[in-house]
């Protein structure tokens, strides 16, 4: 595999471990605070990064090559409120749909169509989180501080 093909999957298997991080940071404040659905719907966000991880981690093994595992940046120390917190889900989803972008393009430029298409599923993906981000983003952004609002939000949340 090309160095720099390599060096993409590595960052963004990295990229992945560092998402269920943050993740599970929002999930521990939302369960301090009191929202259990929220935090509910955050833990299985962060395990779902976690698969990701998987993901780009079997695909470097399959191709033979070494998965190198980096220092995870630290999360932030602490959030706002949930509308804080869903907020920096959505640019976290933006950024990561950047990353997998650039991938992609990478993949392309060096002619390995095999990675390409490994990021193909990761560009589905993305639209997805990107769009469930900006929609519960809207809720929270709508509900201000409204309890009531606040509460049947975190119930709905909780139900996934
Ligand atoms: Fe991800």
């Amino acid at each position: 595999m090309k160095e720099k093909i390599l060096k993409t999957l590595n960052e963004q298997m990295n990229a992945e471990y560092y998402s269920a991080y943050l993740y599970l940071s929002m999930s521990a404040y939302a369960d301090r605070t009191g929202f259990k659905g929220a935090a509910h719907w955050l833990l299985r966000q962060a395990h779902e990064e976690r698969e990701h991880a998987g993901k780009v981690f079997k695909f470097i093994l399959e191709r033979g090559e070494t998965p190198v595992f980096k220092d995870i940046e630290a999360t932030p120390p602490e959030y706002g409120s949930l509308e804080d917190v869903f907020k920096k889900v959505a640019s976290h989803e933006h950024h990561v749909t950047d990353l997998i972008n650039a991938a992609a393009s990478a993949a392309l430029d060096q002619r390995d169509h095999a990675a390409y298409s490994f990021f193909q599923w990761f560009v589905d993906e993305q639209m997805e989180e990107v769009s469930i981000a900006n929609d519960i983003l809207g809720k929270f952004t709508a509900a201000g501080n409204n309890p009531g609002i606040l509460l049947s939000l975190d119930a709905v949340l909780g139900q996934r």
